[in-house]
């Protein structure tokens, strides 16, 4: 038997093949998971109807802008009618104004602070407090992090401040939910070219940086993310909650 045989999920923040979430979906799927996603406007549904129709014509696909209460709503409304439970909810959505992750920190205006921390923090909150009643039989919540959140990363700027948010409500929630044998855990993954890693000023130098530096001298595999996402996700990690696991070549534990 597959490690996630019977288990069943949903995946917000797929945005093409190269996204973190679409990794870490494969995988689950790999191991039995059936899986329904969501995308955050028209703009990317075709996307994720292509990726999705992988797994089944019969996919579950939604809408759901996570700024947006009602759509979350709604999402959850046919996730209970569609599977009547749920095990399994990945986080892999984070957005900050583009003008943000340029420059200094110190000149973020207040409305790129509030939006990001909307969509890359609070959006974990809503999810997780939609996804409880369904996770009957207790489950597995995972977020995307990043190291900004603890070290300055020059340029990572107001999204490190909200990693932060992200990671210290994972560690609340997973206070809250643990009665209900629901887990709540972050990967913390070390840089990856995706859409939203572009956005960041200097990303490729990151990437540089992080084959130089990192213990294992190289940058992480999307596959690599998914194996830990299986990993998290299953029983071997029924003791896990409330953790931020890097899965960086070891590029955390260095200090020069
Ligand atoms: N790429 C990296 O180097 C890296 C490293 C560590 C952590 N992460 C984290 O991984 C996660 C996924 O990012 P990615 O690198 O795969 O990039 P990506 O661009 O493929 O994914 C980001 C996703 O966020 C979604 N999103 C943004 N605003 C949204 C909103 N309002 N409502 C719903 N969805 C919204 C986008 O649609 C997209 O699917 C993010 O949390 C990111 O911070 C990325």
């Amino acid at each position: 038997m597959s490690l996630l045989t019977g288990k069943l999920g949903i995946v917000f923040g797929v945005a093409n093949k190269r996204s973190i979430a679409w990794a870490i979906a494969q995988a689950w799927a790999k191991e039995g998971a059936r899986l329904a996603f969501t995308y955050q406007g028209e703009r990317l549904k075709e996307n994720v109807e292509e990726l999705a129709a992988t797994f089944g014509s019969d996919t579950l696909i939604l809408p759901c802008d996570v700024t947006r209460d009602e759509e979350i709503a709604a999402v959850f409304k046919t996730v209970g009618e569609k599977f009547g439970k749920l095990h399994l909810l990945l986080h892999s959505v984070a957005f900050a104004p583009r003008e943000a992750l340029e420059g200094e920190f110190i000149n973020t205006s207040r409305d790129a602070f509030r939006i990001a921390h909307d969509v890359s923090a609070y959006s974990l909150v809503a999810l997780a407090r939609a996804a409880a009643p369904l996770m009957t039989e207790g489950g597995s919540i995972l977020a995307m992090t990043y190291y900004g959140s603890e070290k300055v990363v020059p340029h990572y700027n107001v999204m490190g401040v909200a990693k932060a948010a992200l990671e210290a409500s994972a560690r609340y929630l997973a206070y809250d939910l643990g009665p209900k044998k629901i887990r709540v855990n972050c990967i913390s993954a070390g840089p990856v070219n995706t859409l939203a890693a572009r956005g960041i000023a200097g990303f490729t130098d990151m990437l540089k940086h992080y084959e130089a530096h990192a213990p294992l001298r190289r940058n992480v595999l999307p596959d690599e993310l998914g194996a830990t996402g299986v990993f998290l996700a299953s029983d071997g990690a029924a003791a896990i909650t409330g953790q931020v696991i890097y899965v960086d070549s070891g590029y955390q534990i260095m200090g020069m």
